[in-house]
């Protein structure tokens, strides 16, 4: 329906599974990722596709670089949610639609959240703003469940620091003081807490083995019609 979806993505009412994983820095999303892709294509029959933003697509790859570097920083969270929003329509429409429509299941390394979170409550945009941006994006394109991976970012940034490896230089969003990632860590869990039907908060200080444990119990509890066969998209009982 155009009122619903003024930016008229593809993949709206369509038999793939949309996840997208949320957090700070060094929450271990990537790792979480490729472990759940790997449960996910053993235990169902369907192709699974593993993606991240900004990114995803050879558009918003460039786009990423360009913002990581902090090249739009000097123009203010405005810019960069426009920036951010111009590479999800590309890889909105080159890549999550597509695959939605052809029944896959998408994971995805950060998406809406993360530019509510991000820009919004850390960067200091409105939340109006963000929220009408966001519908000409993706219209009701939401997605079936978001993981947010919760963690201390003290611990976080400390983690991603070493995974980097000695000397590396932080990209614009690490360099930022710590105040801004207690923001957003508040912003992600409250995101969690306004919808919780969509979103589940999953403690992401414990062992990486712990964490897949938890994710996997989730995502097979909220999301049956993974195992039902069924490609329409709906939960068996909702049939
Ligand atoms: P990335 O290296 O993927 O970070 P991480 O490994 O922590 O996911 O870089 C993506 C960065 O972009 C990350 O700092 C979060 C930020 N970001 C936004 O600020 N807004 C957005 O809408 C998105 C998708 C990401």
């Amino acid at each position: 329906m155009s009122g619903e979806d003024p930016g008229g993505r593809r993949g709206h009412g369509r038999p793939g599974i949309f996840v997208t994983v949320e957090g700070g820095e060094g929450a271990g999303k990537s790792t979480q990722i490729g472990l759940l892709a790997d449960h996910l294509r053993l235990r169902t029959q369907r192709a699974v596709i593993t993606t991240r933003e900004p990114g995803g697509s050879p558009k918003a790859e460039a786009i990423r670089e360009a913002l990581l570097a902090g090249i739009a920083k000097p123009y203010g969270p405005f810019a960069e949610a426009l920036l951010f929003s111009a590479a999800r329509i590309d890889h909105l429409d080159t890549l999550i639609g597509p695959a939605l429509e052809r029944g896959d299941i998408v994971l995805c390394d950060r998406f809406t959240d993360s530019t509510r979170a991000y820009q919004g409550a850390a960067g200091g945009l409105d939340p109006g703003l963000l929220h009408s941006l966001e519908r000409v994006v993706v219209g009701s394109l939401a997605p079936d469940l978001t993981l947010i991976l919760d963690l201390d970012p003290e611990l976080g940034l400390k983690r991603a620091a070493e995974r980097a490896g000695e000397g590396a230089v932080p990209d614009r969003f690490e360099a930022e003081a710590l105040g801004f990632h207690r923001r957003l860590r508040q912003a992600f869990a409250e995101i969690a807490a306004a919808e919780p039907g969509r979103c589940a908060l999953i403690d992401a200080s414990r062992d990486a083995d712990e964490v897949e444990a938890v994710i996997w119990e989730t995502v097979s509890e909220r999301l049956p019609q993974l195992f039902s066969g069924d490609r329409t998209g709906r939960r068996d009982d909702a049939a």
